[in-house]
């Protein structure tokens, strides 16, 4: 286990391109394995996690080239998977197993997807059900109780049936597991969700050339997706634009400064992903957006953000709940670690899916920033943290979670004294170039 010291800071300056989105990196992958013909990606995701997925759509026979450059070409199975010889370790991804297990369980294969210790205790019943709706075999380790079960996860191939299913918990990566398997399966798989979460997926399918259908939102916000089974998809040519949620580590911390100043460039915007944005306004940054433009239906482009030092102070806490919960669940850990440095102070309320992600990030967050000297009130599905709190320099558990490492090397720019970042290294699932650009932004 790795510790990185992090001295305070007095400013962050400077531009960033960010590596390619995790989210779309996963869903180009698998859909590329899939395809028919050459799939090029340039800026494909650094992080492990999109990698785990590489290595498990070769196993299921694509080819996968690195190229000179840095980008990717990936040879499509054209519609047929090979049975693998080995087992496929989604890493410490739940994005990985959760989309694949959709992806694959029409072909007639026996699969087994393992995970890190971290992913091995995540709940892998979300999917199980709507797709065994659909006529899949999967079978999941434990899960009795109120628990549900979990990875080493079998899936046993067979022809899948659509089905016209309702998503009981905001989430993109049980939509696209349903999606996914919808493609492969007989008739119109349909799908609606109350929460709109992030549609990477929709558009990845639409770029692979498949149709897909969407009605909605109606009146309660909710909309419906359907897609016709048996569609064949093809090979393109995309770059990925950068992962917002690791560009939201550093817009974070453009608020802790007064004259920070920070250029993003080829940064994804996509509209499910960018409240963060509207946030860091609330929160007294100043964003300019330029040159913004669409690749396969994502938005791209250049993020300026500057602390405004006019901004008014909000007359309460800045509340995150509802749907923007929903819409801000990765970049909830650093709002939070910021929330006793802000003017104002951070309120986020029906969040409970934070307890179930690659750590507990309610208990951790508490848990960090208490260490850190701040006051807050837990709840099951929040935190309520007041502002104008000075923290100070203390050891941080990571928890190996990458999220809650680079959350807290931020909230370290604005501490009395020098922080200790337990488990670093976990910020590489995600970003691992994350240390060298916090090392070159900040100030000191
Ligand atoms: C993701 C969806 C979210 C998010 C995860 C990536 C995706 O999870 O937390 O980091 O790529 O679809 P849920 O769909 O479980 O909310």
């Amino acid at each position: 286990m790795s510790t990185q010291i992090i001295r305070p800071a007095r400013g962050l300056n400077g531009s960033l391109t960010l590596p390619g989105d995790k989210s779309i990196s996963h869903r180009y992958a698998m859909l590329a394995g899939l395809a028919e013909g050459v799939t090029r990606l340039t800026n494909f995701s650094t992080g492990a996690d999109p990698h785990s997925t590489l290595a498990c759509i070769a196993a299921l026979g694509a080819e996968v080239a690195h190229q000179p450059g840095g980008s990717i070409a990936i040879t499509g199975v054209a519609g047929h998977f090979h049975p693998p010889t080995h087992d496929l370790d989604c890493g410490n991804s739940g994005s990985t197993m959760r989309m694949l297990a959709g992806l694959i369980a029409s072909h007639p294969h026996t699969f087994v997807l393992t995970g890190d210790p971290s992913l091995s205790a995540r709940p892998m019943e979300r999917i199980r059900k709507p797709l065994a709706q659909m006529g899949a075999e999967i079978h999941l380790t434990g899960g009795d109780g109120a628990v549900g079960g979990h990875a080493p996860m079998t899936v046993v191939g067979h022809p899948l049936s659509a089905i016209d299913f309702t998503t009981p918990i905001p989430s993109a990566q049980v939509k696209t597991a349903v999606l996914f398997a919808g493609l492969q399966a007989q008739g119109i798989t349909s799908l609606s969700e109350s929460i709109r979460t992030r549609d990477h997926s929709e558009h990845a399918l639409k770029a692979f050339g498949a149709t897909l259908t969407r009605s909605g939102p109606a009146g309660d916000g909710s909309s419906k997706l359907s897609i016709v089974g048996g569609q064949r998809l093809h090979a393109i040519d995309a770059i990925v634009p950068g992962d917002l949620s690791s560009a939201a580590f550093f817009l974070a911390a453009s608020l802790l400064f007064p004259d920070s100043h920070l250029v993003l460039d080829a940064l994804g915007m996509n509209p499910t992903r960018a409240a963060l944005l509207d946030v860091i306004s609330a929160l007294g940054g100043k964003i300019r957006m330029l040159n913004v433009e669409e690749h396969h239906g994502e938005l791209v482009g250049t993020v300026q953000v500057n602390a405004d030092p006019h901004a008014r102070r909000l007359s309460q806490p800045f509340e995150i709940s509802g749907a923007l919960a929903a819409q801000l669940i990765d970049e909830l850990p650093v709002l939070a670690a910021i929330a006793p440095s802000t003017r104002s102070g951070l309120r986020i309320r029906d969040a409970k899916e934070l307890r179930v992600k690659e750590s507990d990030r309610i208990d951790l967050v508490a848990r960090n920033l208490r260490a850190m000297g701040a006051e807050l009130t837990e709840f099951d599905d929040g935190l309520d943290i007041p502002g104008n709190q000075q923290l100070h320099g203390a050891a941080i558990d990571s928890g190996d979670d990458h999220r809650i490492a680079m959350a807290f090397s931020i909230a370290a720019l604005r501490a009395s004294g020098d922080t200790e970042i337990h488990g670093a290294e976990a910020a590489s699932i995600s970003f691992p170039e994350f240390f060298t650009h916090l090392d070159r932004l900040a100030l000191r």
